[in-house]
Order: structure tokens, then sequence, then C-alpha cells
């Protein structure tokens, strides 16, 4: 059985997170979805409230289980006993920095693998940190999130704006 493992902030999940897990699905028997923390940021949703919203979203993918974290990546990975990490890639940039990544965690786990989906070119520009931004003026961000969690998100940067 071949397993993968889709990490992320996913704060929130846009369409192109969703596109990426739906793919990956395809390629592998189950795909672990991790919601985890990068402490270079700070987040509007805390790790619970994020794998619930991944949750919502991913529930319709019968081999598609969401997960949270609060630790290192290779942990997991070797925990969830997976073939190889997946993220989704939009541009040179994020392939650089995909490939720093990939490097630090074959130093902590020398089994450690990634796998590079190439994102959808329509999808290529969407970022959480644009929904975020666009959203916290009230702008229309319904074109970047999948439609389950597009109230909840504009719930709450309707509130930081009060
Ligand atoms: N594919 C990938 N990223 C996409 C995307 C797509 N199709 N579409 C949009 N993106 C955006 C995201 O919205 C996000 O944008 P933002 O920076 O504006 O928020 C950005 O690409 C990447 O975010 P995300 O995929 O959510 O991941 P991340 O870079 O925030 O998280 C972790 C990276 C969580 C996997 C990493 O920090 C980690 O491994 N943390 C655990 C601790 C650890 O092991 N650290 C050591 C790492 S060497």
């Amino acid at each position: 059985m071949t397993s993968l493992l889709f990490p992320g902030s996913f704060d929130p999940l846009t369409r192109g997170h969703k596109d990426i897990a739906r793919r990956a699905s395809k390629i592998c028997d189950k795909l672990y979805v991790v919601v985890m923390n990068n402490n270079k940021k700070t987040y509007l949703f805390d790790l619970d409230e994020r794998v619930q919203m991944v949750k919502e979203v991913l529930g319709e993918y019968e081999n598609i289980e969401v997960l949270g974290s609060d630790g290192l990546l290779v942990d997991i990975f070797k925990d969830l006993g997976c073939n190889a990490v997946v993220r989704g890639i939009r541009s040179e940039s994020d392939f650089r920095y995909e490939a720093e990544m990939a490097l630090a965690n074959k130093m902590l786990c020398p089994s450690y693998d990634v796998t590079l989906l190439p994102c959808r070119d329509d999808l290529s520009l969407i970022s959480s940190s644009l929904v975020k931004e666009v959203g916290s003026y009230g702008g229309d961000i319904s074109g970047m999130l999948p439609a389950q969690i597009v109230d909840k998100v504009n719930e709450r940067l309707r509130k930081g704006r009060t």
C-alpha cells in the first residue's frame, strides 16, 4: 500500500491546496493531509480550527485522512510510515523553497522523500496570504477558497476589522 503525506499550514486551505490533495489522492492508496505549524508564520486560525476546516473540505475523498501535528514533519512522516511527502509548486521560487526544505528534512531523516506536483495555471496566483489580505479589506475571496469555508474565513477576517 502506498501512502503519501501532504503537509501544510493551510491557514486557510485554498482551492490550490484542494486541487493538489485531490490529484495526490489519485496516485496513492492513502493520502494523509497533515495540518502543521510553520514557526515563521502567525496564524489567523489555530491548529484545531485549521484541522476542522480541512476535514470539512476534504471529507468527500474516501482515501484522504486529515490530521494535525505541532511537531516536526519528519517525525510524523516516520510515525505514519509514508512513502513520500507531496507538495504543490506554483513557481520557480516555490521550487527553490521546497528543494531546501527537502534537503533539511532528508538530513534529519534519510528515508525522507518528496514528490512535487505543479499546480494548475488558473490557481497559481492564489495563496493563503492573498486570501487574508483581500478578505481583510472586505474583498471577494470566494473564488480562491473551497465553498465550504468561505463564510468562516470571512467571519474571522471581519472580526479583525472591527
Ligand atoms: N501548493 C502549495 N502551496 C500553495 C498552493 C499550492 N497549490 N497554492 C497556494 N499555496 C501557498 C499557500 O497558500 C501558502 O501561502 P502563504 O505563504 O501565503 O501562506 C504557501 O503556498 C505555502 O503554504 P503551505 O503549503 O500551507 O505550507 P507552509 O509553507 O506554511 O508550511 C510546513 C510548511 C508546515 C510543511 C513546514 O513549515 C513544516 O514542515 N513544519 C513542521 C516543522 C518542521 O518540521 N520544520 C522543519 C522543516 S525543514
